[in-house]
């Protein structure tokens, strides 16, 4: 079914740098909006408000159909073993670049709110580094990784596969706080 844009597509096509900027923009800009609708429709159910809600959710998907489009017009998804490299490729910058630098404006400005919120981002990054890592080595073999549960910790994004731990080791919230996909 994700497929149904690409079928439509008159043929591939070579992006003038230009244009290509323009959608990385607009990837970027549609998937802010498909997670901010989604935490919108969150409020709406609490505020009494669940047909808000089913709107926020179902423009949500819209733009995440759109950030979906862009990102195949720019040849962002490709093999699995790739798109895996892209990730550990992403969040190696987070963790390297990207968070550190952050990190330290929050401090200097003492926000320790967003301090807080960059360093539960950047412990799970470790983490999702090392199981991208993993997996595309798996990958290149043509093989698939183990099945066992991944879970998320609900309140920082602690992740760990296979057990739940009883209690986060990053924010230190209880075992029922982890969802399991
Ligand atoms: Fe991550
Ligand atoms: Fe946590």
């Amino acid at each position: 079914m994700d497929d149904v844009f690409e079928k439509r597509l008159p043929k591939p096509e070579d992006l003038n740098a230009m244009t290509e900027e323009c959608l990385k923009a607009a990837f970027a800009g549609e998937s802010q909006a498909a997670e901010k609708y989604m935490v919108y429709a969150e409020q709406a159910d609490e505020e009494g408000f669940p047909n808000v809600a089913t709107l926020f959710r179902a423009i949500s998907f819209a733009e995440s159909r759109h950030a979906r489009n862009h990102l195949r017009v720019m040849k962002g998804i490709n093999s699995t073993a790739d798109n895996l490299a892209a990730a550990f490729a992403g969040e190696s910058f987070e963790i390297d670049e990207m968070y550190p630098a952050y990190g330290e404006i929050a401090k200097a400005q003492q926000n320790t709110q967003a301090s807080r919120s960059i360093r539960y981002a950047v412990k799970a990054e470790m983490d999702h580094k090392s199981m991208y890592s993993e997996a595309r080595d798996e990958a290149l073999d043509g093989k698939d990784i183990a099945a066992q549960p991944v879970s998320v910790c609900l309140v920082c994004g602690h992740t760990a596969i296979g057990d739940v731990p009883d209690k986060c080791p990053v924010c230190a919230a209880a075992k029922e706080y982890y969802r399991t996909f």
